[in-house]
């Protein structure tokens, strides 16, 4: 592997206790330069670990981690220089105002009083919150609270913005501003890595996606790649009374199907090729063994994962 400007090899974090807890289980992970690059996980998966450890706030048990180069354990503080970070919740100071926050910050990475103020001019033009400069952080709405994070978090220029959960808890307008955001600060050049458990969020915002599931990494790979590796065009979930292996070996040599797996309800057809040429076919044989409802998809990421896993990502 070619080192990325994150790169991970072998990382692992067990949490004491009893008993002890395998966060992370031996991850390799190369984020490409300018990529906006996606952790995708359930509940659990160890998302928020790696970038805890990644971002210094974490000592992994084994393994390392580099940013731009720079080992986040051994030089802790000249790594923070090429990352910004937001967190999963709002940390902005809430005794300051939001101009004061991304000023303090700046200070804290070495601007002098005048640099700071200019650069926080800046960024609250930048990010359309000149308007809010003196409002206090429990006045803002999640949206804008996100928005105010993440300036904060690149007001000292860093080659890398971890973002972990994002669009948690935002509404749907929230969502898609912040996601203008993530393109725009892309577009200038910063590398970014997210985590998320919206499948949606990871398929239109990412460049490459691990999907990550008890501390490992099951695949990864561009979201386009990811789908097409079902091999698969189209979805059939069927809902029937009941399924036997005669059925299932039926609908098994039907053209163009890859795939027939159980599901709670019935059974999930995975199909390539022309729906006119299989769906009348898959009608008939259904109906005949008690079809009871039908619906047809496009495989996602989601298919990817209970592809892998059995699960779904959503439980
Ligand atoms: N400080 C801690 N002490 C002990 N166990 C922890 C700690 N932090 C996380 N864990 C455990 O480690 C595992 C991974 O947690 P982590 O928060 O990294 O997952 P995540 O993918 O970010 O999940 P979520 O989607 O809920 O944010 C979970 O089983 C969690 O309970
Ligand atoms: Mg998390």
């Amino acid at each position: 592997m070619t080192p990325g400007i994150v790169s991970l090899r072998s990382l692992q974090k067990t949490y004491p206790g009893k008993p002890p807890v395998t966060a992370v289980a031996g991850i390799d992970l190369d984020v490409p330069v300018g990529a906006i690059y996606g952790l995708l996980g359930p509940n659990g998966a160890g998302k928020t670990t790696t970038i805890s450890i990644c971002t210094t706030r974490a000592l992994p048990t084994s393994g390392s981690a580099l940013i731009a180069g720079v080992d986040v354990v051994k030089s802790p503080s000249e790594a923070r220089r090429h990352m910004g970070v937001v967190p999963q919740y709002n940390t902005l100071e809430r005794a300051c105002t939001v101009e004061e926050n991304i000023q303090f910050h700046c200070m804290y990475f070495g601007f002098t009083a005048a640099a700071a103020k200019s650069r926080t001019a800046q960024l609250l033009e930048q990010f359309h919150l000149t308007e809010r400069a003196k409002t206090y952080p429990n006045q803002l709405s999640g949206g804008l609270a996100q928005r105010v994070q993440i300036a904060r978090a690149i007001a000292h220029s860093p080659q890398v913005l971890f973002l972990d959960e994002p669009s948690a808890g935002l509404d749907p307008q929230s969502r898609i501003a912040m996601w203008d955001s993530v393109k725009d600060l892309h577009n200038h050049g910063i590398t970014v890595v997210l985590t998320t458990h919206y499948m949606e969020e990871a398929d239109e915002l990412c460049d490459r996606i691990a999907i990550i599931d008890n501390g490992k990494i099951l695949v990864e790979d561009t979201p386009q790649a990811l789908k097409a590796s079902l091999g698969a065009s189209t979805i059939y979930e069927l809902s029937l009374r009941e399924t036997t292996p005669a059925i299932t070996a039926q609908f098994q040599q039907m053209p163009g199907v890859t795939a027939v797996e159980p599901t709670p309800k019935g059974l999930r057809i995975l199909a390539s090729g022309h729906r006119e040429a299989l769906l009348p076919q898959l009608v008939n044989t259904a109906s005949n063994n008690g079809l009871l409802d039908l619906s047809i998809t496009e495989p996602t990421l989601e298919t990817v994962f209970i592809r892998l896993t059995g699960r779904e990502l959503r439980e």
